[in-house]
């Protein structure tokens, strides 16, 4: 943990958060550094093998089995929170369920691959905010609920980025992502008054080893000239979720290396 933290408006410690999708690329980051900060992080995750070896590395993590599309699997995962912390006091949404065939060109996407993704991963979304808002509700005191959305979720994807590979911006994402954040900004009108604060987090692409082409073609356009490291999302996290925040709830924070600007 950060030394004398006390005092620190970022400080997390005893803070309670889940984090969904924690076993991921950003997830595990974002697990490390709000470590860092103090907070007892639930990796909550639907990959039993990575999400349990990111709560090993943490020093207050434990793993949770979650899957956001079930609810049967979100009330356990509440349940099993609550028993062991007796408090929910933060929640990041950053799974990314998707269907098997997911990723096809606009032409390919059929109405049911749409629906299905749109109830995977904006369902899911909903699904599991739904029910921490409530149990933090229900605790009667603050909480904090941060969903991943992304660029595409602000505005169209450009498609000269992905000439020649074999790469696409589906549209489900689009539309997902968009969804996000509009369910972001009502949930924080609807929860003001609970003391609950809902923002989302916008990251710009970052790398992955993807194609060589897109990656040249993707940093010939982001004015800071380069992909973003997974460790340069999380510090957008910890900011939300903490008391340099309290003030700031239906926000946006774009994490995008000044993509959007242009
Ligand atoms: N990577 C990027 O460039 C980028 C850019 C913008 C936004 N985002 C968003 O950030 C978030 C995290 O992205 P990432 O790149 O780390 O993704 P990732 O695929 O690396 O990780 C996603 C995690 O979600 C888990 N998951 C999948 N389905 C699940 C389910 N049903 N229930 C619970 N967990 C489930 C996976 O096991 C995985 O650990 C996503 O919402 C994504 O849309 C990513």
């Amino acid at each position: 943990m950060i030394t004398q933290m006390t005092d620190c408006l970022f400080d997390l410690t005893e803070q309670v958060i889940i984090v969904t999708g924690g076993g991921g690329l950003i997830g595990a980051e974002v697990c490390r550094l709000l470590d860092r900060h103090g907070a007892d992080i639930v990796v909550a995750d639907l990959d039993e093998s990575r999400g349990p070896e990111i709560a090993d590395q943490l020093d207050n993590g434990t793993f949770q089995s979650l899957d956001i599309t079930d609810v049967d699997s979100i009330d356990t995962t509440c349940n099993v929170v609550f028993d062991k912390y007796n408090r929910i006091d933060g929640l990041v949404n950053m799974a990314y369920p998707q269907t098997d065939d997911y990723g096809k060109q606009f032409e390919s996407v059929e109405k049911e691959d749409l629906v299905a993704n749109l109830s995977l991963h904006l369902g899911g979304y909903y699904a599991m905010t739904k029910a921490v808002a409530l149990r933090m509700v229900e605790q009667e005191h603050e909480g904090s609920i941060v969903n991943f959305s992304s660029i595409y979720g602000i505005q169209a994807p450009d498609f000269s980025m992905y000439d020649q590979t074999d790469m696409t911006s589906p549209v489900e994402y689009s539309i997902i992502k968009a969804g996000i954040l509009n369910f972001t900004r009502y949930l924080a009108s609807y929860l003001g008054q609970d003391g609950i604060r809902v923002n989302s987090v916008s990251p710009g692409g970052v790398f992955n080893d993807q194609d060589h082409r897109f990656v040249e073609n993707y940093e010939s356009e982001v004015p800071l000239g380069r992909m973003a490291k997974p460790t340069e999302i999380s510090g957008a996290v910890v900011y939300l979720l903490s008391n340099a925040a309290s003030y700031v709830t239906g926000h946006n924070l774009v994490v995008d290396g000044g993509w959007t600007i242009k």
